[in-house]
């Protein structure tokens, strides 16, 4: 009998040395990196937040930088930055999608190192005052843009046995109520982004997915305040509609005032998101995901795997006052 115990005894020792061996060899490994320079990257949202700061960060590294911006003032702006090329483009339009992918393919002689997915569109709202449109117009430029752009630029990936980044969200992982749109459109990155990642192995190109929670952006600066423009939408819409008596304008109001400044509290810095971008293109190993911030990696994580009926009280609490529910 203590024969038995000790000789269980010696295999879960030896189990766990080597898994401790192979969880070093791993993490020791997330430092290897390649230098940047010379390499063509394709960055899109690159007028404010997460892509411009990204663009910035990578015109020290000496990479040719391609920046896909919305408007042509942030194309000048970005050019006497000293980025390489930048043009402007509506990612909401197929058509224009297409266009600029063809620029990108010419100007970078069809060798790109990298597509980084950073434009993006939240459109907030509860669902009884959110218009169908508007689902349709997120998921236009946080999905379709993406999968029109990536399917353009994979011949170039498969070149160099690139990297292909998309900034998904922790909304990509957790429905949150309030943004629903947005919520879904990062579901379907989420989906796309998996199917993408095993049918380009076989070429060696890498896909990673970046989860940021809150960021300080002009995204979450006006998210809140965003409500106000989806409930006057809903009442051109239906003026007269049911849907006023279970969230009325006095109770958005407060809803807005309320939670406009708890997103400010846990808004972080967008450096994190940043550091992790830089990672998934530059790393010999980059990783599949990359939960930015320390929401994303502790509430988040929970949301996401935690048990359904008590994630579900955790997101009925971000109601918060809740809607009035007696007449
Ligand atoms: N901020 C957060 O809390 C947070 C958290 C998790 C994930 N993210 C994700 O991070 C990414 C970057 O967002 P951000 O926080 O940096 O916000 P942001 O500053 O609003 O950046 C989004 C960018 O996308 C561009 N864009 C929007 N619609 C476009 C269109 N139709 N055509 C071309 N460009 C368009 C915007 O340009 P215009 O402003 O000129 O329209 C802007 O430059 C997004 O994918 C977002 O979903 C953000």
């Amino acid at each position: 009998m203590t024969a038995l115990i000790s000789v269980l005894g010696w295999i879960v020792l030896i189990g766990l040395a080597g898994y401790s061996v192979a969880k070093g060899w791993h993490w020791l490994r997330r430092f290897q990196k390649m230098p940047l320079t010379d390499r063509w990257i394709v960055v899109t949202g690159c007028d404010s937040g997460l892509g411009r700061l990204l663009v910035e960060r990578l015109l020290t590294q000496g990479c040719w930088v391609i920046a896909l911006c919305h408007t042509k003032t942030a194309c000048e702006e970005l050019r006497e930055a000293g980025v390489a090329c930048t043009f402007d483009v509506d990612l909401s339009n197929p058509p224009e999608v297409l266009a600029v992918a063809e620029q990108c393919l010419s100007v970078s002689k069809g060798m790109l190192w990298s597509v980084v997915h950073c434009a993006g569109v939240a459109k907030p709202g509860f669902i009884d005052y959110l218009p169908l449109s508007y689902y349709r117009d997120v998921m236009e430029v946080n999905f379709f843009a993406v999968v029109g752009l990536t399917r353009a630029l994979l011949p170039a990936l498969r070149k160099t046995q690139g990297r292909c980044i998309m900034v998904s969200s922790v909304d990509g992982l957790v429905s949150l109520p309030g943004n629903a749109p947005y919520d879904a459109s990062k579901f379907a990155l989420e989906a796309y982004s998996d199917a993408l990642r095993a049918e380009l192995s076989f070429w060696n190109v890498h896909v990673s997915v970046i989860n940021p929670s809150t960021l300080r952006t002009p995204m979450s600066a006006t998210f809140f305040e965003s409500h106000r423009t989806a409930w006057s939408a809903m009442e051109q819409q239906e003026p007269e509609g049911i849907w006023r008596q279970y969230w009325p304008a006095v109770w958005l109001d407060r809803f807005i005032d309320k939670n406009s400044e708890n997103l400010r509290r846990i808004a972080v810095n967008p450096a994190v998101a940043v550091r992790d971008l830089e990672h998934a293109l530059a790393a010999k190993h980059p990783r599949l995901r990359y939960l930015s911030g320390t929401l994303a990696k502790t509430l988040f994580y929970f949301l996401w795997l935690g048990p359904e009926p008590l994630t579900l009280r955790i997101k009925r609490l971000t109601i918060q006052p809740p809607p009035p529910t007696e007449p």
